[in-house]
């Protein structure tokens, strides 16, 4: 009788070229042209579920213009055994060669032991480890767990629409246990588990003047440019450490205690040496009295994500221009409401904004609030004695700044929530050449089996 592990051993080439299959198709879900795209993955997602063994697979349609949810079902583990549900997004951000890639973005290709694409580790490597675990125990006997996995195509675009499917369908998902797949672990050597992602709210500032563009001989000096006072507006926003000015912004932040400070501690380690070889700026800035593992998974930010105004073409115009906009977003901790801290900001801008212009802030997406998930849960201890089977280490606990937006909504339908990620920070998710370790697939799936099996045992 071959078992899970052998089977995917066996059937690792066809596992890698399907994965390779799957990143072909560009679901792009932030840009609406790339809507056929996104549609093409979930239609070969659900059938690639029913070849694996589901009993069911159904895609389910959103609203007109958004993105659909693949669900796919087994319940042939009995109604006596545990319902683990597994998710993953299967949409990804946008890529053109013109960012920087050295191969074509939606092309993977492999050079030594790394294979390089859009979507290779954030997160077709999840959607793909998750959905050839499922497949390896059902091919073989049959799993020790009910199923049902559930993929995501609009993560990279806010959620809304699956936070409102889980709130209003919640049943259909309902289960004893929760993995969401995705993210990355800190090292190859020492695989971690991230217990808390942050929140995330979204905003736009504009900011206007005179009636329209004016000659800046005729009238500069006499008009409040809005580049400026912009410029003057956002720099009133953090202190000379680092820390969010705007007033109230750190009421709700649930501070942490020595224990786990000093376990973070550990994770900084290798946060620190990421640091230096990823972000490479000349020098770490932030609040002193946090390390960098802090500053980025314990602490709330207020970032300006880019900015816009007047004219940026070759040679020069001599303009004042009517208008200019900063887009905004925080990262938000335990217990921060996201729409709380947009009415904090909202208010803050009203006052700091001199009268010789006008200022507006739009809020973009619904945001989602932070999940700080428990160390000590039954999925938590089957969790890490799946890493230490599929990855050969005990993982290490971590914090991780991004955000996941179902994350809190999926704690209201599974009794116990885990993050599994099988991904590299030196992947650059999001960025240009973004790649994975291939070990990362096979190691990711095994570390799946792993998983359900340690919890069907429980
Ligand atoms: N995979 C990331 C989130 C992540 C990052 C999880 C690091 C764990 C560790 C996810 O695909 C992502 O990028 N999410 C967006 C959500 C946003 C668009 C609402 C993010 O964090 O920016
Ligand atoms: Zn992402």
């Amino acid at each position: 009788m071959t078992t899970p592990h052998e089977y995917a051993q066996a059937n690792a080439e066809r596992f890698r070229e399907q994965y390779k299959e799957l990143i072909r198709i560009p679901s792009i879900s932030t840009l609406p042209d790339h809507a056929p795209d996104v549609q093409r993955a979930a239609e070969w997602l659900a059938e690639h579920m029913r070849q694996a063994g589901f009993e069911t697979a159904e895609i389910i349609k959103m609203p007109e213009g958004r993105h659909p949810l693949v669900l796919g079902q087994w319940n042939g583990a009995g109604p006596d055994a545990p319902t683990v549900l597994l998710y993953c997004h299967y949409d990804v951000q946008p890529a053109v060669v013109e960012d920087g890639w050295v191969t074509p973005p939606f092309e993977p290709t492999e050079k030594g032991e790394r294979l390089y694409a859009r979507g290779a580790v954030d997160s077709k490597l999840h959607v793909m480890s998750q959905l050839k675990a499922c497949e390896s125990l059902l091919q073989t006997g049959g799993s020790p767990v009910n199923l049902k996995l559930i993929l995501e195509g609009e993560e990279e675009s806010g959620s809304e629409n699956i936070n409102a499917f889980v709130d209003a369908h919640g049943d259909r998902l309902r289960a004893d246990y929760c993995a969401i797949s995705d993210g990355t672990i800190l090292d190859p050597a020492q695989p971690s588990l991230v217990y808390a992602l942050r929140g995330i709210i979204a905003m736009e500032l504009h900011v206007s003047g005179p009636a329209q563009d004016l000659h800046s001989g005729h009238y500069g000096g006499s008009v409040h440019n809005p580049i400026q006072a912009l410029a003057e507006i956002i720099a009133q926003l953090h202190d000379a450490n680092g820390t969010v000015t705007v007033p109230g912004f750190y009421d709700a932040v649930i501070a942490a205690d020595a224990d786990e400070r000093a376990q973070l501690a550990k994770a900084n380690e290798w946060t620190e040496r990421e640091w230096q070889r990823v972000a490479h700026a000349p020098q770490p800035w932030g609040e002193a009295e946090y390390n960098i593992h802090e500053r980025v998974g314990l602490r709330p930010t207020l970032e300006l994500n880019g900015i816009t105004g007047g004219f940026t073409g070759p040679g020069f115009k001599t303009v004042l221009p009517q208008k200019a906009m900063a887009k905004i977003s925080c990262r938000l901790v335990a217990d921060q409401d996201p729409d709380e801290i947009f009415d904090l900001i909202q208010t803050y801008l009203a006052q700091i904004t001199p009268p010789t212009v006008r200022s507006e802030l739009i809020k973009m997406e619904p945001g989602a609030k932070a999940a700080v998930l428990g160390h000590t849960s039954r999925a938590m201890q089957a969790a890490a004695r799946a890493y230490e089977q599929g990855w050969g280490a005990r993982p290490i606990f971590e914090r991780a700044g991004g955000s996941i937006p179902i994350t809190y909504t999926f704690q209201k339908v599974a009794d116990e929530v885990v993050i599994m990620g099988f991904g590299y920070k030196s992947g650059q998710a999001h960025g240009p050449n973004e790649n994975i370790y291939l070990h990362s697939l096979h190691r990711g799936i095994d570390t799946a089996i792993y998983f359900l099996q340690e919890v069907g045992a429980q």
